[in-house]
């Protein structure tokens, strides 16, 4: 038996492959339930006493030399087999890569800025989180006035009031604080209402608003401002103004540009009328100008403010605000854009 044991013992050694069905193969004749160890343990108990310690602790390096090995090769086979998965065919064509898109509002507040860049006006940006001073005080928005409401404003916290900006007119106030006139400046960026979330109102949306401020500004450049703009950005000449109310300008209008009839989806949007508001406008009160140290006696401005979402909703013709933050891949990646 010692010889048998030994001559196993170099057939295991000396046995190598590559070969998964071979390492199987050797395990049943070695280690398999009918195997020649099942059987070399059998014939154990015929061995005489004197030798079963022997012959015995020679077994048992048998069978665990023969686990090692199998375990061994298996083990080379299986990493060998993902060097192959991973690098084996190298002509292989790439997995395809998915490029992103930017998202439909930078495009439209991208676009929003670069028309009015082109006039001279910068980008000028503020905090969202504002006192009460820059988002209501300062613009002249009275303590009777409701967007003061809980209703309409998101409060962080009461005396001193500290909220979520209602409007990013706001960050004209900081401009006109920490800037002499000339000024012009647009100011994009998020803002927050309490309103319900519908298909056309959200309460985190976008705005872009506008300032001008110099000697001798008027009304008449405020319209032909207005007037560039939606050329430029709808490509669109024909706007009216309707008279309006902010607290912060004197006078106040809303913006609409005519959209025109020509298709169902202009009657839709327009409500038939081929006229769309587009934003609010006016001239800034010169209590404004007074609150942000400007002395409205030697200059006057104006100032504008619209919503990115509804201008985005217009150009790409976009039946619910909702989708803008759903984040839905197959929405998104329509949009692609060098701006
Ligand atoms: N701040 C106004 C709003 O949020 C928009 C506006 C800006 C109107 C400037 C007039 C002048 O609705």
């Amino acid at each position: 038996m010692k010889d048998t044991i030994k001559d196993l013992l170099e057939e295991i050694n000396s046995f190598n492959t590559d070969s998964s069905e071979e390492v199987e193969a050797f395990r049943i004749k070695f280690l398999g339930s009918k195997g020649l160890l099942k059987n070399l343990f059998a014939d154990f108990k015929n061995v005489a006493a004197s030798e079963k310690k022997i012959i015995g602790q020679a077994l048992n390096n048998l069978r665990n030399t023969a686990t090692d090995k199998v375990n061994v090769l298996k083990n080379t086979l299986e990493s060998s087999n993902l060097d192959k998965s991973n690098y084996g065919d190298l002509t292989r064509p790439a997995e395809p890569l998915n490029l992103g898109a930017r998202h439909p509002i930078s495009i439209v507040k991208n676009k929003i800025i670069d028309v009015f860049s082109r006039i001279g006006f910068t980008v000028s940006e503020g905090p969202e989180i504002e006192d009460d001073w820059h988002n209501f005080t300062a613009l002249n928005l009275p303590e009777y006035h409701p967007a003061r409401d809980m209703q309409d404003t998101f409060f962080i916290e009461k005396d001193p009031d500290i909220l979520l900006r209602t409007h990013t007119s706001s960050v004209q106030v900081r401009y006109m604080e920490n800037h002499k006139p000339p000024i012009r400046t647009v100011s994009p960026g998020r803002v927050f209402r309490n309103e319900d979330i519908s298909a056309r109102a959200h309460c985190i949306f976008h705005q872009v608003e506008g300032l001008y401020i110099d000697t001798d500004v008027s009304f008449a450049d405020l319209k032909q401002t207005l007037l560039y703009f939606t050329k430029e950005m709808f490509g669109k000449s024909k706007i009216r103004l309707r008279p309006s109310y902010f607290p912060f300008t004197e006078p106040s209008a809303e913006v609409d540009i005519y959209w025109g009839l020509e298709t169902e989806t202009d009657y839709k949007i327009t409500k038939g009328t081929g006229w769309l508001e587009i934003m609010g406008c006016g001239m800034v009160d010169p209590n404004v100008l007074t609150n942000a140290n400007i002395d409205p006696l030697v200059y006057s401005g104006f100032a504008f403010g619209m919503g990115i979402e509804r201008i985005a909703m217009l150009l790409y013709q976009i039946p619910d605000i909702r989708m803008f933050y759903e984040n839905d891949v197959r929405f998104l990646e329509q949009f692609k854009s060098v701006i």
